[in-house]
């Protein structure tokens, strides 16, 4: 039975922590969660490491695979180089709790500061509304996220200048698009982009798009489309000054 070497990332918060390497035994159709679990199994009965699903659905097994944010139940082994050590790590940009296992809980703080769904009056006297096929569809994308804060990540603005207090990140832009654009939405959310939510320290280097594991177009559909909405209602001279006399 063929074997590789798995280097897995191992310590706690109040700890340096190192990769130690496992070898454990693999077999046609694995994920890296199953190599995971397997030597939890075999030979590492204390390593933490979260996960719910095991179908790319609950975000919870978030990691970094020879250095590459990814889902660990969604990652093939037959897709990895297995002639050399496969790292596993925890994500970088949030604060470690235990080998792979971050504290996300920060995401949770940033989504409560996001102005919530705020439906207009309704369009008929049965307290119905009426909205386009084109304009619902436009908001799907963005309601296909897991959570599985990966985008958060690889952002590097989070991950390197840890600008977390004031820029909410691809995963918390993209949710305000959903919003934003929803057909219903009579909220508005323009001036908390350009200010508490820093949406102008994104400069579209497109990483958060190229690791989103449900694909969204997380810069081309959602935060492009915002960038534009603010730049037009704060900087543009014209709209500025029908502003000022309306
Ligand atoms: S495109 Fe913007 S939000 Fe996405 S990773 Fe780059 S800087 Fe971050
Ligand atoms: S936008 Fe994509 S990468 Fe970001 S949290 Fe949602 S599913 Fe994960
Ligand atoms: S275990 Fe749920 S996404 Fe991987």
């Amino acid at each position: 039975m063929a074997h590789a070497t798995f280097r897995i990332w191992r310590g706690r918060a109040d700890s340096a922590g190192d990769f130690a390497d496992y070898q454990t035994a693999v077999t046609d159709g694995m994920v890296v969660l199953d190599a995971v679990h397997q030597i939890q199994a075999d030979q590492a009965p204390d390593l933490a490491c979260r996960w719910n699903c095991k179908a790319g659905k609950c975000g919870s097994c978030s990691a970094e695979i020879n250095g590459r944010p990814r889902l660990m139940c969604m990652t093939r082994l037959n897709t990895l180089d297995l002639a050399e050590p496969v790292t596993v790590e925890p994500m970088r940009a949030f604060p470690l709790i235990k080998d792979l296992v971050t504290d996300v809980s920060w995401n949770f703080k940033v989504k409560k500061g996001i102005r919530r769904f705020q439906p207009r009056p309704p369009d008929a006297p049965d307290g119905t509304w009426r909205m386009s096929q084109r304009d619902a569809d436009r908001v799907q994308e963005f309601r296909k996220c897991i959570e599985c804060f990966l985008c958060q990540d690889v952002c590097h603005v989070l991950r390197d200048h840890d600008k977390h207090e004031e820029f909410i990140g691809p995963r918390f832009l993209t949710y305000t698009a959903a919003l934003e654009m929803h057909p219903l939405d009579a909220g508005d959310r323009l001036g908390d982009l350009k200010d508490a939510h820093g949406i102008g320290y994104c400069n579209i280097t497109k990483c958060c798009t190229k690791v989103c594991p449900e694909h969204i177009h997380i810069t081309d559909n959602a935060i492009i489309p915002l960038k534009e909405r603010v730049v037009d209602r704060f900087y543009d001279p014209v709209t500025r000054l029908l502003r000022l006399f309306r």
